[in-house]
């Protein structure tokens, strides 16, 4: 009998899926909870930046920098958002003085809680609460989606724990170089600044709690085709159809709120159905409270389901396309 050592950390292994049982075309969308939603307008316009569009009744849809948007959906009642499940936005401007500029500005815009400036998990950034309890962190801006040119260490050996320490050394920037391009620029002369407290350019991730990152990414991989890749011993980052990104981090028995859940988008009703039965039928990984097809109050015809993790997800087809056409 072997046994493994306890300070072991294992990384996953990928599956090299290439036909998921889900035809999903892209993680389309994620929701945050507001409670007046004039206010959140008007925090995510002007204090982060982001573009925000009508979404229909008690809905605003926001986006930066990606096709995934983010529906700010009117609730009577706040949610609570642990720190664990922020999402995080992207600055080419001065961190540290956009951190001052909203430390001023706390009061005004209702923000709770805000962390201090510092080299975190390998980027430079903060995080902070916002009036709804949401939390975001902001980072350095680099050119394209969070995981590119990052090591992959999917089907890597395991690794000790020492071994693990040396390679994700806290205080170490890994995107230092590609930050640079990025402040560069914000240093022009010409540069034009953006009329917000952030000189924000892109939404690049979501949080996703999972119990067992081996268990989760064959659900992601098999079922959901989504895209992974493994960052740290504690985290690998899931992707589809856009260069939006969830990083989906180790968690001990993850609830998550209807109120939060995420989307996947199919591009016709045929595999949207297709999908319902296929979760209906399938019985190798646990999954709760799937929906029959209804459509939604903006047309989609949608179902519902709650992951092996606890992880709400929505599956939609919608008639007008990706949620892009909103801001048209
Ligand atoms: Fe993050």
């Amino acid at each position: 009998m072997t046994t493994e050592a306890p300070e072991t950390i294992r990384l996953t292994r990928g599956n090299h899926v290439t036909a998921p049982l889900l035809d999903a075309m892209a993680i389309s969308s994620a929701t945050l909870p507001s409670i007046d939603l004039e206010a959140s307008r008007i925090f995510y316009e002007e204090a982060l930046g982001f573009e925000v569009a009508p979404m229909g009744p008690n809905r605003l849809v926001v986006r930066l920098g990606t096709d995934h948007v983010y529906e700010v959906e009117k609730v009577d009642e706040p949610l609570e958002m642990p720190i664990l499940r922020h999402n995080g936005f992207q600055t080419r401007g001065d961190a540290v003085a956009e951190h001052a500029r909203l430390s001023e500005r706390k009061e005004h815009y209702g923000i709770k809680k805000m962390t201090k400036p510092m080299v975190m998990h390998g980027t430079f950034g903060f995080y902070f609460q916002d009036r709804d309890n949401n939390w975001w962190e902001c980072n350095l801006a680099i050119d394209g989606p969070m995981d590119k040119d990052l090591k992959d260490y999917t089907d890597r050996p395991d690794m000790s724990a020492e071994e693990a320490r040396v390679h994700f050394a806290p205080g170490v920037d890994i995107l230092a170089e590609r930050i640079s391009a990025y402040k560069q620029e914000h240093e022009r002369e010409d540069y034009v600044p953006k009329p917000a407290v952030f000189q924000s350019i892109r939404i690049s991730h979501g949080t996703l709690e999972v119990n067992n990152l081996q268990k989760t990414r064959d659900f992601y991989e098999k079922v959901l085709g989504f895209q992974m890749m493994q960052q740290s011993p504690v985290s690998m980052m899931a992707g589809l159809g856009t260069e939006h990104r969830y990083v989906a981090v180790a968690s001990n028995d993850p609830q998550m709120e209807h109120g939060m859940r995420n989307r996947l988008l199919f591009d016709s009703e045929a595999k949207l159905r297709d999908a319902h039965k296929t979760l209906g039928e399938l019985t190798e990984f646990p999954i709760h409270d799937l929906t029959e097809p209804t459509t939604d109050a903006f047309g989609r015809l949608a179902v519902e389901f709650r992951d092996l993790d606890n992880n709400w997800w929505e599956l939609d087809y919608d008639p007008k396309g990706p949620p892009s056409y909103y801001f048209a």
